[in-house]
């Protein structure tokens, strides 16, 4: 297998994370999804954050995103403490810093990739356009197709322009391979990485798949809440030496 040489993701975290606790109440049945943890992402790193379901990754990258607040513990995005900002605020910092990838797509079947992308970029500040969105995840060729017309990775790449059209700083991605097969998951992973490669988009990745570990920067393992190992790859290995 070959291997390239992690090149070093810029100093100074983008995200900081302490003693973050989350507890879902229902009824009188509490969940405690996440239980102490404590983390900082550095600026144009790409993360893979791995665990078994139900180990709490959803919810902590749920939190980074500001779609979820801690029960308690603090967040910073850069400067700004999210845990301490109003609804409002915390809706500014999604719309200019974050793009989000699911695991479904979400893409409006009457709107072709192009239209689809475009609906992100006729609301945010300094958009790229929709036609170099959708060059960038490989799909220059495909801008006039609709998704009923795409696969399932290829709409998952429209749904990666979406999210990267704006520009983010961040790119917070939750089983975006989830719904696919080995080689249409490994084309989302190139796009992905290449993203995060050429534009210096701190990446993380949430997967209960261990195989693609190896295609980041850096691995966290969350098991039953918790921070179960946090590693640095020495050497990183392309999406397509990968399998599952
Ligand atoms: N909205 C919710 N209400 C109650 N419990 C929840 C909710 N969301 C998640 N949980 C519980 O919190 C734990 C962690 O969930 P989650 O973060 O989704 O894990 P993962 O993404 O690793 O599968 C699980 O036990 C899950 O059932
Ligand atoms: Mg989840």
């Amino acid at each position: 297998m070959s291997t390239r040489p992690t090149s070093p993701a810029p100093a100074g975290p983008v995200f900081r994370v302490e003693a973050v606790t989350r507890i879902y109440r229902t009824g009188s049945v509490a969940v405690q999804a996440l239980r102490g943890v404590t983390l900082a992402l550095a600026e144009g790193e790409m993360v893979v954050l791995l665990g078994a379901s139900g180990s709490g990754k959803s919810t902590l990258l749920n939190i980074l995103g500001g779609l979820d607040q801690p029960s308690t513990g603090r967040v910073f995005f850069r400067d700004q403490e999210l845990t301490r900002v109003s609804d409002r605020a915390l809706t500014a910092f999604r719309r200019d810093h974050v793009g989000f990838v699911f695991q479904f797509y979400n893409l409006v079947p009457s709107l072709n990739a192009r239209e689809n992308v475009a609906l992100v970029t006729e609301i945010a500040r300094n958009p790229m356009r929709p036609e170099e969105a959708l060059e960038r995840v490989g799909l220059g060729a495909r801008m006039d197709h609709f998704p009923a017309e795409l696969s399932g990775g290829e709409q998952q790449r429209v749904a990666i322009a979406r999210a990267i059209a704006k520009r983010p700083d961040v790119l917070l991605c939750d089983e975006p391979t989830g719904a696919l097969d080995s080689a249409t998951g490994i084309q989302v992973l190139e796009a992905l990485t290449q993203v995060n490669r050429d534009l210096g988009t701190a990446t993380v990745m949430v997967t209960h798949n261990a195989s693609i570990r190896r295609i980041a920067h850096r691995v966290v393992v969350l098991g039953d809440g918790q921070i179960k190992s946090d590693t640095v790859n020495d050497t990183r290995v392309d999406p397509r030496e990968v399998s599952w």
